[in-house]
């Protein structure tokens, strides 16, 4: 992999918010040439006004649903029409709807896997033979994919499968060198978060103290992420510093997963 300095080539999904927002800032300030994709067409659009901004070198602009195939492959082979080869994907789409066993929905239940686990399938399927032989694929996960939590149990259930999927698929793509890690958040400060709190005021320390009564130990480092924390180690594990890591699952949670 080309170092991601000017003029390497990304593919970000989830680009419109958050911690994929911040991937492709983060991307965008080192010179690279970014697709950015995510369903909401508008914020690709505001983002992708920023990324330019910022001293992206190229950004090319891709509103699609991760959990509609068809619509995937057409974004990433636009994606490589416009950019080339890809040197790095990070794969930041993803979904939460709360609720513990006895009240998550079948529908529910079925569009956490369509869009956190199958979304990212069909990216690392559309993205395989567009990344060049050294590229690095990142996935956003989250440690409820590692750690119990009571009223996620569809969300965890789908992130701990997306954990798994990324790292079988590193293990086949290891033999062309593309590495595949996977970044498992804590409590990030994005609207995902935002929308947990039923009380935006009390949500954080809430959050910081934890909770004996759902077995939350809280989170030692006493701070609720910010997106450009998780995103810095997404883009180290992009990056040619990384270049010996693959098929892992890291933490960046302040210490959460206790
Ligand atoms: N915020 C947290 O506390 C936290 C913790 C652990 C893991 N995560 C994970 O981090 C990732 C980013 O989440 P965030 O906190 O930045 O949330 P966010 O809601 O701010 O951003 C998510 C982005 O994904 C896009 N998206 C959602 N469904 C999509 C679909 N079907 N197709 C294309 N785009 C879609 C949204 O439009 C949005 O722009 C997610 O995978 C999430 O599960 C977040």
């Amino acid at each position: 992999m080309v170092g991601l300095i000017s003029g390497a080539t990304a593919l970000v999904t989830g680009a419109g918010s958050g911690i994929g927002r911040a991937v492709v800032r983060q991307l965008a300030s080192r010179g690279a040439a970014i697709a950015l994709l995510d369903q909401d067409a508008e914020a690709v659009g505001l983002v992708g006004k920023e990324a330019s901004e910022l001293g992206a070198a190229r950004v090319v602009e891709l509103a699609a649903d991760v959990s509609d195939r068809v619509a995937v492959q057409d974004a990433f082979r636009s994606a490589a029409d416009e950019l080339g080869p890809l040197d790095a994907l990070a794969c930041a789409a993803g979904i939460l709807v709360p609720g513990g066993l006895t009240e998550v929905t079948p529908d529910e239940w079925q569009r956490h896997f369509d869009v956190n686990t199958t979304g990212v399938l069909h990216c690392l399927q559309s993205g395989t033979p567009l990344l060049r032989d050294d590229a690095a694929v990142v996935v956003v996960s989250s440690n409820a994919a590692r750690v119990p939590r009571t009223g996620m149990l569809a969300y965890a259930a789908s992130k701990a499968a997306t954990s798994a999927l990324t790292r079988c698929a590193g293990l086949e793509l290891a033999a062309r060198g593309i590495r595949c890690n996977v970044v498992e958040p804590g409590s990030t400060d994005t609207a995902m978060l935002r929308e947990l709190w039923r009380d935006p005021d009390g949500g954080a320390s809430a959050t910081l103290a934890g909770d004996p009564a759902s077995y939350r130990v809280g989170i030692p480092l006493q701070r609720i992420a910010e997106p450009d924390d998780v995103a810095a180690m997404v883009c180290f594990l992009l990056s040619e510093e990384a270049r010996h890591v693959t098929l892992q699952q890291i933490y960046v949670d302040g210490g959460a997963s206790l």
